[in-house]
């Protein structure tokens, strides 16, 4: 499994922890950025990115990760194709999988001590997607967009 990482200056310490958490299981990790939390950057730009590279399968997943988790999972959530979940408890991290497929999970550094933040991650990533009326619904969140993107 291979899984981008990106966040902003708000998310960066927790992305680093992150990236840590997941290679030491052998998961690879790919980094989009941004790569300091010193300098303020606009999360935008790196939502879209990790975004992109879910969407073009250079990666199977995106984690992201900005002061709140909700900046960032608004951005992703632009591209066609996302469903980026932003979560705080186990449970929901579990159901934005099993129900919702996300393919991508921001969380919020400011909002989260890390053993909870890695276990989200954990949470989700071996969740597996429950498939038969979800799949009903979730195609149903593509039809929106193809609405939209006319
Ligand atoms: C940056 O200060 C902060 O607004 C950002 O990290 C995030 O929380 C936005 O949703």
């Amino acid at each position: 499994m291979k899984i981008g990482l990106g966040c902003d200056h708000g998310g960066y310490n927790l992305k680093l922890e992150i990236i840590k958490h997941l290679e030491a299981k052998g998961i690879e990790c790919v980094d989009y950025g941004t790569n300091s939390a010193d300098e303020s950057v606009d999360y935008p730009i790196y939502g879209q990115k990790v975004a992109e590279a879910v969407i073009a399968k250079e990666v199977d997943y995106g984690i992201v990760c900005c002061g709140t988790g909700i900046g960032i999972s608004l951005a992703a959530n632009k591209v066609p194709g996302i469903r980026c979940a932003v979560v705080s408890d186990v449970f929901s991290a579990k159901m934005s999988k099993a129900h919702n497929n996300a393919n991508m999970l921001a969380l919020g550094e400011r909002v989260l001590g890390k053993g909870l933040a890695l276990e989200l991650v954990d949470t989700w990533i071996n969740t597996e997607f429950e498939g038969d009326r979800h799949l009903r619904r979730v195609n149903l969140i593509g039809d929106i967009e193809k609405k939209y993107n006319k």
